[in-house]
């Protein structure tokens, strides 16, 4: 292998065009004759329409079309599943607060949403459920990502009913949704039976296939571009109902349309993350050495369709113990589809089993990085397999060095800065290793500069960059002289960027066949000369893959308002290869940031009585910003793994959340000596 363990701190390859605005995001293009779409979405959570008055909205200048349930056409959205379910305006049922109930076309932005704003629709309102504790409509899933739902090892209820030291508690967590900076968004152009659509999507080879099902025609007359995405964090991973609304509505007018979700509509149809309630179980002896562990969640899901947080997943494999339950539980309720949220399960369920080893540190009166490593997984026992790598310890020994561990006094409420309480926590990070079927094509032309081609798409996270070091250094010629072409359907098949498993799928697939076209080369062809790898994981997987990392927090609290300030965080993190040590920074910081929002900031707050959610923009919904961010450390712990794909990467997407909200919520509990266990850690709870 020719690629360095961490790869040069290049700058972002599309950076320039970004700034200077030449970066063409999907409500950026404009094909002759657009016109302007406003999606109208329903002001109750639960019920049904009984009539929607166009007439006003129908006699305004430009309008060219009023789409409701009455005379939308009919559509094809199955294949529910997984947070896919599309809302095309079928019927008149309201399922969840801000379901698309209508589409207004109009010649420009201005008129139709003008337009739009004239629509008069009469409801029937129905008592929802909203919370998952109220709901009776309850079951266990089938399977999760192809995993059991319910997993028992040894006897865990024998375990813990003998073990010397007993720890029990409830941890939960709430709705948050995702904001990325540019609202999700799709322009839709009809010829004949081909649809091209522009949209802010993870994933266009995806979006084509969903599209092909949805309006009956063959996958090979629908073409899905996305060459810039202002981030996704896993709602443009489904293929939710705006995009489908914009094909609609563009055959409907027979001229392409543009259609862009407003603020509030990003907390409707796009999912979100679901509230979480997880009840934790350890059983030890008092040398802190589990016996038992014990998770069982309980998340939401709508009353349409299926989204499973996989809570637990991380507890099978994360510490030694011979006996361990996990269990997952879906409760129905009135709200969308939620859907992943980057982190799925290890964000949530991380913060449950931290706060819960933190527990159990105090309860048996040793250090949390030491209780740890008492329970160390040498092997993953939940698949009885050895983990292809695992440079945990390093993780803790790095991350405690840098961050002055040892300063700290383990009373809580022991240490100070003038009024304030001081607490340092820690936590331990994790992310499994996906990987999936990806292609690509690497040319060289005449004069040497070479072409890299694959449909997968940069979320914002460094894909133009990273495979363009991958291809340059394979080949063995500068970077300047490799131009990459992602974001469409017509380039060669690649996954969803989602599971933080772009860089390891496609990634190998541009490996692979720069590695071709260089032996080819090699022998004696000359340029032109292009290669294509259909790289693909093993079905067998010998070994347990994940990435692993440590997080450290200090807090201060102010005694007399709750407020707490979080001051500085380090994050040591071993995942593999790096493939660029300044994107690979920017990921696990933008991580360990969005872990302050999900510990202190962030809720969705329903009205019980309509399940409307009241905090649809972001004065209401509350995110860091520079105030909240302290001084922050991401450190890259070297590491090599040969087995975990052809180039060593493990993926650094998710892992840099995971963790982070137990270390808050922990070194909050050592500020002030009072756990929080229901997220966010808001300032009522702990003024006492
Ligand atoms: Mo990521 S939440 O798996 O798109």
């Amino acid at each position: 292998m020719n690629l360095p363990l961490v790869g040069a701190p290049h700058d972002r390859l599309d950076g320039p065009a970004k700034v200077t605005g030449r970066a063409t995001y999907a409500a950026d293009f404009s094909p002759a004759g657009l016109v302007h779409a406003v999606m109208v979405t329903s002001e109750i959570g639960n019920g049904r329409i009984v009539r929607i008055d166009d007439a006003e909205t129908r006699r305004q200048d430009g309008v060219l079309a009023v789409l409701t349930h009455e005379n939308a056409r009919r559509m094809h959205p199955e294949g529910h599943g997984f947070a896919f379910a599309l809302m095309l305006l079928q019927d008149d049922r309201i399922r969840y607060d801000r379901q698309p109930i209508a589409v207004v076309v109009a010649e420009s932005f201005e008129q139709a949403t003008y337009a739009a704003s004239l629509l008069r629709t009469t409801y029937e309102s129905e008592p929802p459920i909203t919370r998952i504790e109220d709901s009776a409509d309850r079951y266990t899933p089938e399977e999760i990502f192809d995993e059991p739902a319910d997993v028992t090892r040894g006897n865990p209820d024998r375990a813990f009913a003998g073990a010397p030291v007993q720890f029990k508690a409830t941890y939960s967590t709430p709705v948050e949704h995702h904001n990325p900076i540019e609202p999700s968004a799709t322009i839709a152009e009809w010829e004949g039976e081909r649809l091209t659509v522009h949209d802010s999507t993870q994933g266009v080879t995806n979006a084509r296939k969903r599209l092909a099902t949805v309006f009956g025609i063959p996958v090979s007359n629908v073409r899905v571009i996305s060459p810039f995405l202002g981030g996704g964090f896993g709602c443009k991973g489904a293929v939710w109902s705006h995009v489908a609304l914009a094909a609609m509505a563009a055959r409907a007018v027979g001229r392409p349309v543009k259609l862009v979700l407003t603020r509030p509509q990003m907390f409707g149809s796009i999912g979100y993350r679901p509230r979480t309630i997880q009840s934790i179980a350890l059983g030890a002896d008092r040398d802190g050495r589990l016996s038992c562990i014990m998770h069982d969640v309980l998340s939401q899901t709508s009353t349409f369709d299926e989204f499973v947080e996989p809570s637990a997943l991380v507890t099978k494999m994360l510490y030694a113990a011979k006996n361990v339950r996990t269990t997952h539980t879906l409760a129905r309720v009135n709200a969308a589809t939620p859907t992943f949220m980057r982190a799925p399960g290890e964000a949530t369920g991380s913060f449950a089993l931290e706060s819960a080893m933190d527990e159990l540190a105090y309860a048996v009166d040793i250090d949390p990085i030491e209780l740890r490593l008492r329970n160390y997984a040498e092997r993953d026992q939940s698949e009885n397999k050895p983990f292809s790598s695992k440079s945990l310890r390093e993780c803790y020994r790095i991350g405690a060095e840098k961050f002055g561990w040892s300063e700290r006094d383990p009373k809580p409420r022991s240490m100070r800065n003038g009024r304030m309480l001081v607490g340092m926590g820690m936590a331990t990070a994790t992310y499994p290793t996906n990987r999936a079927a990806a292609s690509a094509v690497v040319r060289m032309n005449e004069d040497g500069s070479v072409v890299v081609r694959s449909g997968t798409q940069d979320l914002g996270t460094g894909s133009y960059t990273v495979y363009a070091q991958v291809a340059a250094e394979t080949l063995d010629i500068p970077i300047e002289r490799v131009r990459l072409e992602l974001g469409d359907t017509d380039l060669p098949p690649a996954p969803l960027s989602a599971g933080s498993m772009t860089a390891a799928s496609v990634g190998s697939a541009v490996y692979e066949a720069a590695s071709a076209l260089r032996e080819r080369l090699r022998k004696g062809e000359k340029a032109p000369i292009e290669a294509r790898a259909d790289a693909k994981p093993q079905e067998h997987e010998r070994y347990s893959k994940h990435a692993f990392g440590a997080q450290f927090v200090r807090v201060e609290v102010d005694p007399d308002l709750g407020e707490v300030r979080v001051r500085r965080m380090v994050g040591a993190f071993a995942a593999g290869r790096i493939l660029n040590a300044k994107t690979a920074r920017s990921q696990y910081l933008g991580g360990m940031l969005w872990g302050i929002g999900m510990a202190l900031h962030e809720v969705t707050r329903f009205d019980e009585r309509t399940a409307r959610i009241v905090t649809a923009n972001l004065a209401d919904y509350l995110v860091p910003v520079h105030a909240d961010a302290p001084d922050m450390e991401a450190y890259i712990v070297e590491e090599e793994d040969p087995h975990v794909n052809p180039i060593g990467v493990k993926g650094i997407g998710e892992i840099g959340i995971t963790g982070v909200a137990a270390a808050i919520a922990n070194a909050v509990y050592h500020a002030t000596g009072i756990r929080v266990r229901d997220l966010p850690i808001a300032c009522e709870k702990l003024l006492r």
